[in-house]
């Protein structure tokens, strides 16, 4: 079965669906490769790479297509601009071609492919389900194009992200919004973040927040009681009253800003506008909006598609090639995406358009001769129940259930109430007067350590212990004076003990300050 990857005619991609890594995992599942000559020079990997990967290097496109049985793709064919015919007329009927498609815009390629008599796969219609993360080439996509929206904007901003503080003057953090925060504006946060800006974010659906958070950045919310959250985790359409609350919002954002990405999206819709020629207006002079949406209307009022513009004295940026400009390490990501599509294909030995398996059910736009777009609706079960929140201990709730359990207990607890009582009398009645004050400052520190403890929340167990760690040092002094004996010659069993007191408490003590060390090296830069 020959897989074959053509170069990329799209003026300006600079992306190619297979890398020579992608030709080695292709060879190992039992394809034969070829690849067009020049297809990898794009992203950097010449056509030497491809040979010795163990790809055949075709020179003709006309060639290279029509061998394919499986023909893999970045962009959705298009004219050959130098053969004189469209892309499709080239494939061969019963061939598979595997690319990115948008069928809800491209409803007559879906029909010159139909008319064609192959089989196609919408890579941008894979299923976002656990399952198909690894096959996501949108999710992967966009995860690099939120870094690259970021790269852009520091060339386009006159000062730097993180705070400076030199002999020559100082400068504050950038201070980063981020509208919309799925794969693509996470990664806008994390990259604005690890360059030391001040990063707030805001999104419609609330499942974000902790994920905002946990990269940093600071989540902007709304007084204002919608849930966003649509059907599969994505967005739905907002109220007129949520737009408007979340736009007087960004008015406020954008006077105080000094860069904003905007990434806010409702599959299949145009791009909600948020930003408006009023709040660009607002802005100081330099700063910048980094427009990702474009290629759906884009976020801001004043974007224009593929272009760089200036209003005001404020960069408005609306590339859609942003992962073309990181070509490298795009393809690398498409290709293994595509190496995992093939995997739920059956590969070469056992290739299978299953239309039972959701994931290329969902993908495959055009099969059998007929247009299978849309795949019917999935329902899937809700969401499982996200992990339960520490409650307020005075809670009724909580009170209920510690009762609970107690109840189930009783007879245990009765017994080992019994127990101890007995040991403890057993103790104070045969014991000498000596060892009754010892085993009382015994059991009270106990008792006083058993409560710091168990009253700390288990997330600063570590901390607490690599501090207290260091109150050790009593036992060392304990240890030292047991240790020495009755006259520093005769080794009786509290010696014995009060050595090996030392040793522990000695471990525990230099312990406990490394620790604390390594844990203090963490928030350090
Ligand atoms: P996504 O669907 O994962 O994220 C979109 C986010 O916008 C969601 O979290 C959603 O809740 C949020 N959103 C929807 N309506 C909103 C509103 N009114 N206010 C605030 N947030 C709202 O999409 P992904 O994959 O992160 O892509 C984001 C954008 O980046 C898309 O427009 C995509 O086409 C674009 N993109 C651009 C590239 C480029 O080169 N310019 C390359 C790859 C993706």
């Amino acid at each position: 079965m020959r897989v074959a990857v053509p170069a990329e005619v799209h003026a300006g991609e600079r992306r190619v669906a297979a890398t020579p890594e992608t030709v080695a995992g292709l060879i190992e599942r039992g394809f034969s490769v070829s690849v067009q000559s020049g297809a990898g020079v794009g992203a950097s990997f010449p056509d030497a790479a491809y040979e010795s990967a163990g790809a055949t290097l075709v020179a003709d496109a006309r060639d290279l297509w029509s061998q394919a049985d499986v023909l893999l793709k970045v962009r959705a064919p298009e004219a050959h601009p130098t053969l004189g015919c469209s892309e499709v007329s080239l494939l061969s009927p019963g061939a598979t071609l595997i690319s990115l498609l948008q069928p809800a815009t491209h409803a007559e390629l879906l029909e010159a492919l139909r008319a064609q008599g192959v089989t196609a796969l919408a890579l941008d219609c894979v299923p976002r389900i656990s399952r198909a993360q690894k096959m996501d080439v949108l999710s992967s996509m966009a995860n690099i194009a939120g870094y690259c929206a970021i790269t852009t904007a520091t060339t386009e901003y006159g000062s730097f992200f993180g705070p400076q503080m030199t002999a020559a003057g100082k400068a504050p953090p950038a201070k980063v919004l981020v509208i919309g925060a799925g794969v693509a504006g996470l990664a806008s946060i994390a990259t604005a973040k690890a360059l030391g800006a001040q990063v707030r974010a805001f999104d419609t659906r609330l499942a974000t927040k902790e994920q905002v958070a946990s990269l940093g950045a600071t989540f902007l919310e709304l007084e204002f009681e919608e849930s966003g959250e649509g059907q599969g985790g994505y967005a739905k359409t907002m109220s007129d009253e949520f737009i408007a609350a979340e736009m007087a919002l960004f008015a406020e954002q954008a006077k105080e800003v000094d860069i904003i990405v905007t990434t806010a999206l409702i599959p299949g819709r145009a791009a909600p506008v948020l930003i408006t020629q009023e709040m660009v207006e607002a802005m100081k002079p330099g700063s910048v909006i980094m427009e990702l949406a474009a290629e759906n209307g884009g976020n801001c009022a004043l974007t224009r598609k593929d272009e760089r513009g200036v209003h005001n004295g404020v960069r408005i940026v609306g590339y859609t090639d942003l992962t073309s400009r990181l070509a490298t390490v795009s393809s690398r990501f498409f290709g293994n995406n595509l190496l995992h599509l093939l995997d739920d294909l059956g590969n070469a030995a056992e290739w299978n358009v299953d239309m039972e398996d959701e994931v290329i059910r969902g993908a495959t736009v055009v099969h059998n001769e007929a247009i299978t777009w849309p795949p019917p609706k999935v329902e899937h079960p809700a969401p499982a129940a996200p992990p339960p929140l520490p409650r307020d201990p005075t809670s009724e709730e909580h009170i209920l259930e510690v009762k609970e359990p107690a109840k189930e207990s009783h007879l245990g607890k009765a017994l080992g109430t019994l127990l101890v009582a007995a040991v403890l009398v057993g103790v104070g009645t045969k014991a000498p007067t000596d060892f009754i004050q010892h085993f009382t400052v015994f059991v009270l520190a106990c008792f006083i350590g058993w409560q710091v403890v168990w009253s700390v929340t288990a997330a600063l167990h570590t901390p607490l212990m690599s501090v207290t760690n260091a109150i050790s040092g009593i036992i060392l002094v304990g240890g030292l004076i047991q240790a020495a004996g009755p006259d520093f010659t005769t080794m009786t069993l509290a010696s014995t003990l009060g050595a090996v007191a030392i040793l522990f408490a000695s471990i525990n003590v230099a312990g406990g300050f490394l620790v604390t060390q390594r844990m203090l090296a963490m928030f350090r830069k």
